[in-house]
Order: C-alpha cells, then structure tokens, then sequence
C-alpha cells in the first residue's frame, strides 16, 4: 500500500487536504492524524470492515477495544445508549481535552469497535486537526495510538511513519503532541467512577468534578481496561525506573554496554548518552516516548530514568515509566 503523507498546520487548517483525509475516512480507509495526547490511527467507527484494518496494521489483539474520537459532546448519543448525570458533567468539563470515557454502549456500535463488551470509549479531542477531520468525516473516529502493537505511542508524524508507513492510506503530520501520553480512561458504567489509566487528568480533579473517583490500581491482575494487560513501550535497553537518583553512578558504571539516563535538568552522569526531559514533568510527559524511541534508535544497551513524583501528570508519567521498566525499579537492582 502506499502511504500518502502530508502535512496540516494546526494553527492554519487547509481544509481541502481535511476534505482529502476525510473521503478516505469514509471509503473505509485509514488515516493516522495528530492529537494532543499522542497520534491517533483513525478510522469509521461504524465501518466494522475498516476497523479490521485497524488491527491488521498494527498488528493489535482483537480482544483491546478502540476509543471512538467524536467533534461535538452531542455525538455521544451516537455511540452511547445511557449517560449518567456525572458522566454528562465530566464531558462538559474537560472535552475536548485528554479524557476518555467508558459508557454502556448501543448496539449499534460494532464489536469490532469494542471488542465485544458491553462498553464503548469516548474521547472528544481538543486538537484542532483531529476535530476537522471528525467533523467533515460525519462519523466518529476509531482510533488508537498510531504505533505498531509493542512500540511507544507516537508523538512526532515520524513515529508513524516509522511504524506503519506501507500499512496505512494516509498519515497527517500536524507536529508534535503537545501533551505526549494518552488520555486519562475513566470508567463510567458501575457505582464506583474508576480511573482505568491515569493520564494528564487527573483522578483528583475527576473526583471534583464526579463526585467520588478512585484509581484503578493493580490493571495487571484486574485488566478491566483490556490494554492494560499487554506489555507496552518496551525499549531494547534494560531499563530502570529510578525513585532515587542515589545510586545512579553506582548502577551506571557497573554496568557494560552503552548506557544512558533520562532526568529532569540532568546533572553530569557517568553514562555514554544523558537525555534531557526538560525542566518540568510536563516536558518529560512530553518527551518521554520520543526519548524511549531514541534510545532505541542510539543503541542503548542500559537506560535509567528518573521516576518523578505522582502529582498532577506525575502519576501518569509514573505508570507509563513502571511499564517501560518492566516494574523494574533502583530498589530491585541488585
Ligand atoms: O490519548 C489517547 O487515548 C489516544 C489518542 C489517539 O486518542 N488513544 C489511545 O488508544 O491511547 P489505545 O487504543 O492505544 O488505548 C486505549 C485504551 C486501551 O488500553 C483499551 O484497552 C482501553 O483504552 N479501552 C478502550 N475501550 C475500552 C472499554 N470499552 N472498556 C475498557 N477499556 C477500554
Ligand atoms: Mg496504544
């Protein structure tokens, strides 16, 4: 297949090339397109032909369901077949923004689309590239992370076009994801709001809003959230998350190979590369994925990486690197 890319400035949308984009939305086809969060590989939610694609592409389980990107917060009732007063208030509250929710779903909706639960998930993205294209597609977006099954979620147009160039009708390069992790999975189908994967929403400020919310917890044993129990964001390097940076010298010179260390206003290190994730956890949430694809792209043999504090995108930024590490901390090196 050959893939078109093309580019769209968010700040100056050319609506002929959304006009492009979203024709072949509506045949069927795929097209991976910027989000806030992370690149998104989008197709017809309604179209259960096109969201086979979607798995093939990515080489993704049949079983992990998709989130549905819609334009207007009306088009939940599109997908939705009941929506709970506090879920109404949370939507009219962070959409379009980095919140997904999880809703008893109509029958229209295809299985493909929620991989045979009851449930769907629904995210109204505040990207303004992403919004164009759903709204002159006439359709909600079927779309996970732009990557293939495995590898870091996308931040750059590049990831995708590294991951599934030849496998996809179109990729729109709308530059870097702003945000850099996904959003924030809350489900609103039980008595309990549940967080399901913390993102830059937090559990807190879903709880002002909702009432009550609790963080989903051990995903491993309870995989409510069916990604949670694939492995994800495994760079080739051994990697450690770090609690404290105490004993980082120690672990890196120990250690043969090539090594590297990812931190916040890095000090000198004795490793063979050190990655800069900014000044704050903002930047490193928005750095993150691009730096575990460089690691992978330098070589890195032995990767330590500092595991900031749970505040605000803290914890999200916490539950991403524990992946990454294999829950491998400085604690459990020996
Ligand atoms: O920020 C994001 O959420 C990005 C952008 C593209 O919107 N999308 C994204 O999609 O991260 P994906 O498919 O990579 O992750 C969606 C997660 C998966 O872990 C999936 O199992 C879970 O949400 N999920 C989707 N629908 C669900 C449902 N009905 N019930 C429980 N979990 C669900
Ligand atoms: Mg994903």
């Amino acid at each position: 297949m050959n893939t078109r890319i093309i580019k769209i400035d968010p700040d100056n949308i050319d609506m002929n090339l959304i006009a492009e984009a979203a024709e072949i939305v509506r045949r069927g086809g795929l097209v991976a397109m910027p989000t806030e969060t992370v690149y998104g590989l989008g197709a017809d939610s309604f179209n259960p032909e096109a969201v086979k694609k979607i798995f093939a592409a990515k080489g993704r389980p049949a079983d992990n369901p998709l989130i549905s990107h819609i334009a207007e917060i009306g088009e939940v009732e599109r997908l939705a077949r009941e929506i709970p007063p506090r879920a109404q208030r949370l939507m009219e509250h962070f959409w379009g923004g980095p919140l997904t929710v999880i809703l008893k779903k109509r029958p229209e909706v295809p299985a493909e689309v929620s991989a045979g639960l009851d449930t769907v998930s629904i995210r109204m993205p505040s990207h303004s590239v992403a919004h164009a294209l759903i709204k002159a597609s006439g359709t909600p977006i079927a779309a996970p992370s732009a990557n293939l099954s495995g590898s870091p979620s996308p931040t750059l147009a590049e990831h995708c076009i590294a991951d599934l160039s030849g496998r996809v009708d179109m990729i729109i390069d709308g530059g870097s994801s702003l945000i850099g992790l996904e959003s924030t999975v809350v489900d609103l189908t039980a008595e309990v709001v549940t967080v399901l994967r913390p993102g830059a929403i937090t559990a807190e400020q879903i709880a002002e809003i909702a009432g009550d919310c609790i963080y989903g917890g051990n995903y491993a044993e309870a995989p409510k959230c069916p990604g949670m129990k694939y492995t994800h964001y495994s760079p080739r390097a051994e990697v450690f998350a770090m609690k404290s940076m105490e004993n980082a010298e120690e672990m890196l010179k120990a250690h043969g190979g090539k090594t590297a260390v990812i931190d916040m206003n890095p000090k000198r290190y004795a490793a063979d590369i050190v990655y800069d994730a900014g000044p704050d956890l903002n930047s490193y949430a928005a750095r993150l994925f691009y730096l575990l694809r460089r690691a992978d792209e330098d070589g890195v043999d032995f990767l330590i990486a500092r595991l900031p504090e749970s505040e605000g995108i803290g914890a999200a930024l916490r539950n991403r690197l524990l992946k990454a590490a294999g829950g491998r901390t400085d604690d459990s090196y020996a």
